[in-house]
């Protein structure tokens, strides 16, 4: 082959590439369009890389070959839209995640709460509960479970119904328990749940105090106003947009000294609101509003 042919196929193929590229974001676009308008979930200010990944991961799970395949199925079958929302939402969560994140706030936090008649507790994004739990066990050791309620929220209807069962995996007890020690858990972990074949359930005390229900960070609005604020591990996958709009809306939903946890990965700075905050602890991402 001359050097002027290897040029051609090469322009040739880079061409190709483009179209492909373009023809692909034109899908994206109109999938997650059809999504938001049918059935009024925004994954268009997610972050693109992830999304992509995941969607082309679950196009070829349903068993085809192109996100257009995917985008008629979804909207012609609710079932496939739900698996599609599941495999969007990412999961992953754990008990205690992060442990020193938890003995930070037990150290810094909750001799703040303390001085409070009331406290109420926001885990927006909470997954299947874990979270939740993890801090319910905290405020019942310190003794400030009775006068607090916990508010658990998440887009993921699937995740939330198991969050409200309190039933884990006996397998990952050895990991809670772990974290639970690490983030300055006083008692025996096994204390809090009774094991039955695979599976330990919660005991329910723990749950007296837990409120869940839906709600699209994305699309809804503030609903009360609260004391702490947990958001970790769920920004990771939004654009900044999307990323300063939830930030607005935990900023109007915080009492003035409220305080926002954050994921290890995250940060308040390149918001719009870092002037708001003022940092409790910079490196657990613990903070406090000041404006
Ligand atoms: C990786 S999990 C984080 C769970 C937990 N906060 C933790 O750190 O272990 C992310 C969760 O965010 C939820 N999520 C993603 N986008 C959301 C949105 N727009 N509104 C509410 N929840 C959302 C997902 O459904 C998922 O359960």
């Amino acid at each position: 082959m001359s050097s002027d042919d290897l040029t051609e196929l090469s322009l040739k193929l880079n061409m190709e590439e483009k179209n492909e590229t373009e023809l692909e974001q034109i899908e994206m676009e109109l999938l997650l369009n059809g999504i938001h308008q049918y059935y009024g979930y925004d994954f268009r200010n997610y972050a693109v890389p992830s999304l992509r990944r995941r969607i082309w991961h679950h196009v070829y799970a349903e068993g085809l070959t192109t996100i257009s395949a995917l985008q008629n199925k979804v909207l012609h079958e609710r079932d496939c839209f739900e698996r599609l929302i599941f495999s969007l939402s990412i999961p992953v969560t754990e008990m205690f995640r992060d442990p020193q994140a938890f003995l930070t706030f037990r150290q810094k936090v909750i001799p703040l709460l303390r001085t409070y008649p009331y406290i109420r507790i926001w885990h927006a994004g909470c997954s299947t509960g874990e979270e939740v739990y993890s801090m319910a066990i905290m405020l019942h050791e310190e003794g400030l479970y009775d006068k607090a309620r916990i508010y658990a929220t998440d887009m993921n209807s699937r995740s939330l119904q198991q969050a409200k069962e309190g039933v884990f995996d006996i397998k990952k007890m050895k990991q809670y328990t772990k974290n639970y020690l690490e983030a300055g858990g006083t008692r025996s972990f096994s204390e809090y749940y009774t094991a039955k074949y695979n599976s330990v359930i919660f005991h329910p005390f723990l749950k007296k105090n837990m409120i869940f229900a839906e709600h699209n960070l994305a699309t809804d609005r503030s609903f009360n106003e609260f004391n702490v604020i947990f958001c970790r591990n769920v920004m990771i996958y939004f654009n900044d947009e999307l990323r300063d709009h939830v930030h607005g809306l935990f900023h109007e939903s915080l009492s003035h000294f409220g305080i926002l946890v954050l994921g290890a990965k995250e940060s308040i700075h390149f918001t719009s609101f870092s002037e708001a905050y003022e940092a409790l602890d910079r490196s657990e991402k613990i903070y406090r509003k000041i404006k």
